[in-house]
């Protein structure tokens, strides 16, 4: 299980504490939630934020784009410093076409999916993906609650993907006690916000997500 917190929840004036405490707790990549104030009604941060943040830290960049017409800015967030770049299907007609924009552009390639879209939507560009990212919340906010939905969408989605090496990500209201459940319907990443950054201490809630995951996987 990788363990991906949320900076949405961070304080951002004093991002660069914030980030070093969950690195040195151990968590395997950093998700960055980049919003517009038109996908989605919240708006976050963009490209200078993230190349700042890509000098702080080893941590691979997991970036959410909840934007409008998101294929314009594959290359801008590529060079920025995003590892992993991921797209909303429902912000994105073209979505082959966008996913392979991302992978030529050098990182690898995730589409979400709101709770209300079907993982079938996937279906022929299941070749195209390095990672799906299925949001258990409607996306704009960190804090809201799960929407349990989310446990049939990724067994469905793992059986979609087969054998493919895609990781199946799951972002909203993901905390200790849902993390076992998660770990066992198929997830390989949790995105935690709240849960992380919200606790008072940051890098212990990183290490309970992962020990919650894993005890449930082995039991
Ligand atoms: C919500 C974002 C999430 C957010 C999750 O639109 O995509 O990544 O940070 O926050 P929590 O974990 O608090 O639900
Ligand atoms: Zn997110």
């Amino acid at each position: 299980m990788r363990i991906a917190p949320s900076i949405l929840s961070a304080d951002f004036a004093a991002l660069g504490e914030a980030i070093a405490r969950v690195e040195a707790a151990g968590a395997d990549q950093l998700h960055i939630d980049v919003m517009d104030g038109h996908f989605v009604p919240n708006l976050t941060i963009g490209p200078p934020v993230i190349e700042s943040i890509r000098k702080r830290t080893r941590l691979p960049l997991d970036v959410h784009l909840m934007i409008e017409e998101p294929e314009r800015w594959v290359e801008t967030y590529v060079k920025a410093g995003a590892d992993y770049l991921t797209i909303h299907v429902e912000a994105c007609p073209h979505l082959e076409r966008a996913l392979s924009l991302i992978r030529e552009a050098g990182a690898k390639s995730g589409v979400a999916l709101n709770p209300a879209t079907a993982p079938e939507v996937l279906e022929y560009v299941l070749d195209d993906l390095d990672l799906v990212l299925v949001m258990s919340v409607n996306p704009g906010f960190g804090g809201q609650s799960f929407i349990p939905t989310a446990y049939e969408k990724i067994r469905r989605l793992r059986a979609l993907l087969g054998s493919r090496d895609v990781l199946v990500s799951v972002d909203g209201g993901v905390k200790v006690d849902n993390a076992g459940p998660l770990a066992r319907a198929g997830a390989t990443v949790l995105v935690a916000g709240s849960s992380v950054f919200g606790a008072s201490d940051p890098g212990a809630a990183v290490a309970a997500l992962r020990r919650a995951s894993e005890v449930a996987k082995s039991a």
